[in-house]
């Protein structure tokens, strides 16, 4: 059996995002997760950092190490998105404050004494808020970029347009800046977009299955399942939400489930309406190199067996 592969998760939970570190959580004999990081976007990072570790705590994992990052992005306000996750940003259940410690280390010194240590192209970042961390990190250590195995992403959307304006997805709206840093660094990206994450919706009968695994995880995530449902289907006036996050982690146990295509990627920075935007050359033509793997297709029945029955093991 191979060793499992290393992971930085980088977070804004968010119930989906806290979906995603369960399924990560859940899954140990392919995921070495190193540790959590968050940054500021669905709520700010006092909440997002707090989030993180009532994540763990729920998986019933208080030793995994969960870092502060950036509480604010690169060159303009944080904007935040109560009005999709809550007040708490995990909103659908009450959980008790944390009692696990947050790890003193910022993190993104965590996420560049990490790609510094471990041997190089070992270590995997996932992204599901803002890349404000990564996009830190790259530009105060330039040597740790080059070390960085490859990237996976949340975040853009191209044929199912934006979700927080007309042209813009929230994770990348949040801090255009640090995107377009992080498409431009040269690393091996994958993109899990609204594309493919508005083809992961949830089920009424999904969500039954979770309460009626009858432990803890089970009756949260079905909490916040319902939770951000309303808002969802409220807005796209679907049957179920779509749960983006947990793709990220879904793509490293089971790329099988999905197809993608390699493309340009350019983060729009200027554009008057467009400012946020991911501009995917699907078609090539624009001629620039290919800088990413933007995930289109999924197996949506394969994705929500995936998660039932791994999040079944907590
Ligand atoms: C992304 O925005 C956040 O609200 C979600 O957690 C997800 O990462 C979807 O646009
Ligand atoms: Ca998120």
């Amino acid at each position: 059996m191979t060793a499992p592969r290393k992971i930085i998760i980088d977070t804004d939970p968010g119930q989906d995002d806290a979906v995603a570190i369960l399924l990560a959580l859940a899954s140990p004999d392919e995921l070495d997760v190193l540790g959590l990081v968050a940054v500021a976007g669905n709520v700010p990072l006092a909440l997002t950092e707090a989030n993180a570790r009532k994540v763990c705590e729920v998986a019933g994992r208080p030793d995994v190490k969960v870092f502060a990052g950036c509480d604010r992005p690169i060159a303009q306000p944080l904007l935040t998105a109560e009005h999709v996750h809550g007040a708490t940003g995990l909103d659908g259940i009450d959980l008790p404050a944390p009692t696990m410690p947050l790890q003193a280390q910022h993190g993104v010194d965590f996420i560049i004494d990490t790609l510094r240590a471990e041997p190089p192209g070992t270590v995997t970042l996932c992204t599901l808020g803002a890349l404000t961390n990564v996009a830190t990190a790259f530009a105060r250590a330039p040597d740790v970029v080059g070390r960085v195995a490859e990237l996976v992403m949340m975040g853009g959307a191209y044929f199912e347009v934006g979700n927080i304006t007309p042209a813009a997805e929230f994770n990348i709206y949040v801090d255009p800046e640090a995107a377009a840093a992080v498409f431009a660094s040269g690393v091996k990206i994958t993109v899990a977009s609204l594309d493919v994450s508005h083809k992961a919706l949830t089920s009424r009968d999904w969500v039954a299955g979770m309460r009626a695994l009858g432990t803890r995880v089970g009756e949260v995530v079905a909490a916040w399942t319902d939770f951000f449902e309303r808002f969802d289907t409220a807005k796209y006036g679907s049957e179920g939400a779509p749960l983006h996050d947990p793709l990220v982690i879904a793509w490293l146990l089971r790329p099988d489930l999905f197809t993608g295509r390699q493309v340009n990627v350019e983060i729009e920075l200027e554009g008057r309406f467009t400012r946020g935007m991911t501009v995917a050359d699907w078609w090539g033509v624009s001629g620039r190199a290919a800088n990413a793997f933007w995930l289109g297709g999924l197996d949506r029945d394969g994705f929500y067996a995936l998660l039932s029955e791994r999040l079944a093991r907590l």
